[in-house]
């Protein structure tokens, strides 16, 4: 499984990742996710990606294509297989991700687009509730932890909202999504791998589609 999930801010690529990476030997590069743990870890580049984030726009092209060089280099797993998060975002990201996989010999096999409304973004991502401790995925209406406050993985009691999960920062992100990212669509559907998806769909629904999808290609 070789594949790239693309998508707006919300439209659940997280958690349909985390559903594939448990039940198919995949490695999940989330570029979002590596950028947060730069930041974390206080680095130069978490340094230089904070205000990005914050604003809810782009980190420059080459700090993030960077950051994909040194993961592939030293992630000698993604070569069995892999699944792209929020990345590629722009279309310079998308040719400089094709020339790196070309290099280890592992192209992209399909990528999925998943469609998704506005306002259902905007309810998904004001409502995403996260668990400090172990990074799993809560929405306080539609997917609370069963006990209120509380991590269901892994009993942590600290579940934060994202900096960039304010209702402004999101429309930032949205426009900067169609500005930027749309476009890409058009990128893959010329190379006639994209297939189209409902990001309004149970993320179940939507590991079902992508699974069956691979193995039937
Ligand atoms: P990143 O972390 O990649 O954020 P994003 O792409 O905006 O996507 P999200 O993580 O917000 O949403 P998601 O689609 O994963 O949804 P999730 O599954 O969590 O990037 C953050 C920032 O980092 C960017 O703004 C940028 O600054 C920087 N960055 C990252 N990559 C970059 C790059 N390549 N280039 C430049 N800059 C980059 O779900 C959201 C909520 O909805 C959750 O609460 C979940 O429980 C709920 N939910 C999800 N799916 C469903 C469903 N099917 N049904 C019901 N509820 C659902």
């Amino acid at each position: 499984m070789r594949l790239v999930l693309l998508g707006p801010p919300g439209a659940g690529k997280g958690s349909v990742a985390a559903l594939l990476k448990k039940n198919f030997s995949v490695v999940h590069i989330s570029t979002g996710d590596l950028l947060r743990d730069e930041i974390k870890e206080g680095s130069p580049l978490g340094k230089e990606a904070k205000s990005y984030i914050d604003n809810g726009n782009l980190v420059p092209d080459e700090v993030v294509i960077k950051l994909i060089e040194n993961k592939i280099k030293t992630d000698d797993q993604i070569k069995n297989g892999y699944l792209f998060d929020g990345f590629p975002r722009t279309k310079n990201q998308a040719k400089g991700l094709d020339e790196i996989l070309e290099k280890i010999g592992k192209p992209i096999e399909a990528v999925f687009y998943m469609e998704t409304a506005a306002d259902l973004i905007l309810m998904r991502l004001t409502g995403r509730r996260i668990c400090r401790d172990c990074g799993a995925v809560y929405h306080i209406h539609r997917h609370p932890p069963k006990k209120e406050g509380v991590c269901d993985q892994c009993s942590g009691t600290d579940l934060y909202q994202r900096s960039d999960d304010k209702e402004e920062t999101i429309k930032n992100r949205l426009d900067v999504y169609l500005e930027n990212t749309l476009p890409i669509v058009d990128y893959y559907e010329a190379k006639g791998i994209l297939n189209k998806i409902d990001g309004g769909l149970e993320s179940e629904e939507l590991e079902a589609i992508i699974a069956k999808t691979c193995h039937a290609s």
